[in-house]
């Protein structure tokens, strides 16, 4: 068997929060290539998204891997190390912990792993987010694995027909559920739509009993208990032969659908699909960004990336992202493009609620007429 990780972290930002330092990138590379040589992974390759550094590895010791993980944990200290040299913003800022113990559960990184045997042909695509949050892969998945508008295969394909399974995660209460789509459809959509709770984490093939995508599912706000940044998630999806088509999987990001995070992770923003090369938020700390880096794997060596969004078709997406933008900016200060009270990653609501605390009165209290 065969193991795709995908783990990234934020440990610096160049400059602000919108790029990785090329120094870092380098180092992360040579981290990777002495982990190949000396057989840890089979492959790897890094890449990244805004701030936020990818080590993209195939290897054979499953998901969860304390081997695989603590090579992550160090190489990203390592990258810290960097970013601090060099005074970057926010160093080291996803690395919650002080010490790495078992594997990278609650410690900040954020990882989609899948375990596979690997097919004659294995098409997999790897999307990177940043200044977003992992709910955002959930309108995506609804439509690539249960939307025949979306997926034709869905119709047509005999291996696709019998659907697929949804694992969803509740993130505020630590508990999990499989939805079976599209029996289960309107069920899961009750959940789903809800993307800052209910996340889904996984999505299996029931004709094939093969696990077709993975998610990271982490909240950093809900282990951190304050605002370290947003999650800016990762997803894995396998394609083909029996699976969704590459452009099925790709399709849903032709939509610029509206994410939250943005600015201080605290604003709904459309989804922007960009070649690696223009991942680099700043507007606004924004329009949050995806890429999708494209590999065969074969003989569990990653063929590729091939930079899937490098495609004039998405100029239409980009275009109508931007007016989104321009429209959701004129909200300023007001919801919906500030994130709801109960959503905010920033608040001064708790100290208002204590300063202003004596210049609230019921709404019968007669208050005096201003003078003038
Ligand atoms: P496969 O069944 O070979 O994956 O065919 C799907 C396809 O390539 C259509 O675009
Ligand atoms: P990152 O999570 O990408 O560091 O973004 C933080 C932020 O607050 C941007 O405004
Ligand atoms: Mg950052
Ligand atoms: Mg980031
Ligand atoms: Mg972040
Ligand atoms: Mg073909
Ligand atoms: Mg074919």
């Amino acid at each position: 068997m065969l193991t795709l990780s995908i783990i990234k972290a934020d440990t610096g930002g160049f400059v602000g929060h919108s790029a990785v330092h090329p120094d870092m990138m380098a180092e992360a590379r040579r981290e990777i290539d002495r982990a190949s040589a000396s057989g840890l992974i089979i492959d790897g390759h890094v890449a990244s998204c805004g701030d936020d550094i990818s080590l993209i590895m195939t290897h054979t010791y499953g998901v969860d891997a304390g081997l695989i993980h603590s090579f992550a944990w160090d190489t990203f200290r390592n990258t810290t190390r960097i970013a601090k040299e060099l005074g970057l913003y926010g160093a080291g800022q996803d690395l919650l912990s002080d010490a790495f113990s078992g594997n990278l559960r609650g410690m900040g990184p954020g990882y989609a792993e899948l375990e596979f045997e690997e097919r004659p042909s294995e098409p997999v695509i790897c999307f990177l987010a940043d200044k977003t949050e992992p709910g955002a892969w959930n309108l995506p998945l609804y439509k690539i694995f249960a939307d025949p508008f979306n997926t034709a295969g869905l119709v047509i394909d005999q291996k696709m027909h019998a659907g697929f399974g949804f694992e969803v995660y509740d993130l505020y209460e630590e508990k999990r559920i499989v939805f079976d789509c599209p029996a289960d459809l309107y069920d899961m959509l009750m959940y789903i739509g809800a993307p800052a709770r209910y996340v889904v984490h996984g999505v299996r093939s029931k004709t094939l009993g093969e696990t077709a995508a993975a998610t990271s599912t982490q909240r950093l706000s809900l282990i951190a208990g304050k605002y370290v940044g947003k999650d800016d998630p990762v997803m894995i999806v396998r394609c083909q032969s029996g699976l969704p088509a590459v452009g099925e999987v790709l399709e849903p990001f032709a939509f610029p659908y509206a994410v939250a995070g943005c600015m201080r992770g605290s604003h709904h923003a459309p989804f922007l699909p960009v070649p690696v090369e223009q991942a680099h938020p700043s507007r606004f700390d924004g329009p949050p960004r995806v890429v999708a880096l494209g590999f065969q794997i074969h003989d569990g060596k990653l063929i590729g990336p091939r930079d899937m969004f490098a495609d004039p078709a998405f100029d239409r997406a980009r275009e109508q992202a931007n007016e989104i933008m321009d429209y959701f900016r004129r909200h300023g200060p007001f919801e919906p493009h500030r994130l709801p009270l109960s959503e905010l990653e920033y608040t001064t609501m708790s100290t208002l609620t204590k300063q202003l605390a004596n210049r609230w009165t019921p709404m019968t209290t007669v208050i005096a007429t201003p003078v003038g």
